[in-house]
């Protein structure tokens, strides 16, 4: 089991993909498998649910995942310590990139409900997670500067 685990817009689902493809393991992006266990966006599901549903969503995928897979998490996911507890059961890789890779990759985006508010407040959020994903990480890789083809080669050679 690998779970790549950085804030939005690391570029875990590309590097999830990649890696499965080279390790023959499904890629899964937990996102998108919540939004179609719930028939609803994870934008409409914060508006309507709230923020705490979509994290016990998170909590309930994590309890049940039963194969290996590469998964692609929320960047949120490290916020509940047993999503961290859950995740120590396989490999956990950070993908961890500058604050300034983060801004220009995610500028313009509104599909990311967390992603708002002013420079000050997004910038909180990153800062604030940062030792969260640092705690539940085996392995932090850069990747500024870096192809999606080196970064997922590195992830391989730390398996
Ligand atoms: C979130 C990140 C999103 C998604 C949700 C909440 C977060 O995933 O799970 O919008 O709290 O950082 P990505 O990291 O794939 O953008």
């Amino acid at each position: 089991m690998i779970f790549l685990i950085g804030f939005m817009g690391s570029g875990k689902s590309t590097i999830a993909k990649m890696v499965s493809e080279k390790t023959n393991d499904p890629y899964i992006e937990m996102d998108q498998a919540i939004e179609e266990d719930e028939g609803m966006k994870i934008r409409d599901m914060f508006a309507l649910k709230g923020e705490e549903y979509f994290r016990d969503k998170e909590t309930e995928f994590l309890r049940n995942l039963k194969h290996d897979v590469v998964l692609s998490t929320g960047g949120g996911v490290i916020l509940r310590e047993e999503n961290r507890v859950l995740m120590e059961e396989g490999t956990v890789v950070y993908l961890k990139a500058e604050w300034a890779t983060i801004v220009e990759r995610l500028t313009g985006d509104t599909d990311r409900p967390l992603w708002k508010g002013d420079n000050t407040e997004k910038k909180k959020r990153f800062d604030e997670r940062l030792r969260l994903y640092e705690e539940a990480a085996d392995v932090v890789i850069n990747v500024d500067g870096k192809t999606p083809e080196e970064i997922s080669e590195e992830v391989i050679e730390c398996l």
